[in-house]
């Protein structure tokens, strides 16, 4: 055989050198190919205990498993021959506009998973024109994230205290603050038993033990950002140091019923959410109510343990209320193609909790970005093998279970 020496420029054409990025959280965030791997990253950069608050469910995580199970049972049914060049991912939903049918779900002690906590979030909210979530167990104030993420479309959430006139003064505090909608989770009477936090002690504010220093030496980063940024704690109320159990059941309200739900309809003036529903009869009762919408959620497995998976549950919601009401979907939704799935079952939108944390916890807001990012690419990529080129276009026929 006759062999030659291969010409430079045949070799530079063979080898792509990848450009050397020297932000070196985007080179990180970039390589994540799914919301899966952002999981991985978040995984080795945050301290244990912080990364199951956020990875955790109840008692034996049933709930949590199945909630993944059901989007990984849909079978997709696509209608070829359809011109899918150009997708419409936009929607409107509680008077809010959507550039994707995804909001950013609320999520307590955002700033313990990174130091940039709710306002990072609501930074990749506002690039990528979706609504952002604030938890009454925030770690963000009502004031400083309206001031900080003017641009945001931002949405309260309450938990109604035992102390009413807390919640009245909340409540008053997101109206003046221009918060669009109030989401009232209606499925923490008391709180879930969630097993890995009682393990690892958690605390909030976090304390430094033996064991969380120890963690320390191999996650300095977030400790370095936790001992140098402002102080952590529950932004919107006192909070002392006690386990978060404590804290939650103070906090949440056994007494809570249908009346309290009229209470909070004469005083918020704005759309109201009703987050956590999970039987027909309920959803009728609560769009009774006054519920602008309501939200199908299991709160992602974090509450009843072995509850009814949304995804499962939704078509016979939606054939108890009509097409006309606004249902919202969450609780395990990683990726771009479980919201196709939810839309098709009859959600009209879907909040993702974990799926942002594990962003944000892998890179602070670029990170919340990065998942925002995948899941914009993914809906869009499997909206176009469906045949579908808009939101309202999903149908039950575009899905079956296996
Ligand atoms: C708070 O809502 C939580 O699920 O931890």
């Amino acid at each position: 055989m006759k062999r030659r020496i291969p010409q430079y420029s045949e070799l530079r054409d063979l080898v792509q050198f990848r450009s050397f990025d020297l932000d070196r959280r985007r080179a990180r965030l970039a390589k994540a190919t799914n919301i899966w791997e952002l999981r991985d990253i978040a995984k080795r950069r945050i301290p244990a205990a912080a990364f199951d608050y956020v990875d955790g469910g109840s008692f034996g995580e049933h709930a949590l498993q199945r909630n993944r199970e059901a989007f990984n049972d849909i079978e997709f049914v696509p209608h070829v021959l359809r011109d899918v060049t150009d997708v419409d991912l936009s929607t409107k939903i509680a008077g809010t506009e959507s550039a994707m049918p995804v909001g950013i779900g609320p999520t307590g002690l955002t700033r313990l998973m990174h130091t940039e906590g709710e306002v990072g979030g609501a930074q990749a909210a506002a690039a990528f024109g979706v609504p952002f979530s604030l938890s009454t167990m925030g770690t963000a104030s009502i004031e400083e994230l309206a001031a900080t993420v003017p641009d945001a479309a931002k949405w309260f959430q309450l938990y109604l205290w035992k102390d009413r006139e807390r919640s009245r003064e909340l409540v008053q505090r997101a109206a003046a603050a221009g918060y669009g909608a109030l989401i009232v989770t209606v499925d923490t009477p008391v709180a879930g038993a969630r097993l890995r936090d009682t393990r690892n002690g958690m605390t909030m504010p976090p304390s430094l033990t033996a064991r969380t220093i120890l963690d320390a030496s191999y996650r300095p980063e977030w400790w370095f950002n936790f001992l140098t940024t402002k102080p952590l704690g529950f932004a919107n109320f006192e909070g002392e140091r006690v386990s978060l159990a404590e804290t939650v059941n103070t906090m949440f309200e056994p007494s809570l019923n249908f009346t309290d739900l009229d209470w909070l309809r004469e005083t918020w003036p704005g759309k109201l959410i009703v987050k956590g529903i999970q039987t027909p009869d309920d959803a009728i009762e609560v769009l009774a109510r006054g519920a602008d919408a309501l939200v199908v959620s299991n709160h992602g497995g974090r509450q009843l343990d072995r509850a009814p998976v949304p995804l499962r549950i939704l078509p016979s919601i939606r054939a108890a209320v009509g097409p006309e009401a606004e249902i919202i979907l969450d609780s395990g939704i990683m990726s771009g193609g479980d919201i196709v799935a939810a839309l098709a079952a009859g959600a009209d939108f879907t909040l993702i909790g974990r799926a942002y944390l594990y962003g944000l916890m892998a890179g602070g807001r670029q990170g919340a970005e990065r998942t925002l990012d995948l899941l914009r690419t993914e809906m869009t990529l499997v909206m176009q093998l469906l045949g579908v080129t808009s939101v309202a276009e999903l149908r039950p026929e575009h899905i079956r279970s296996v």
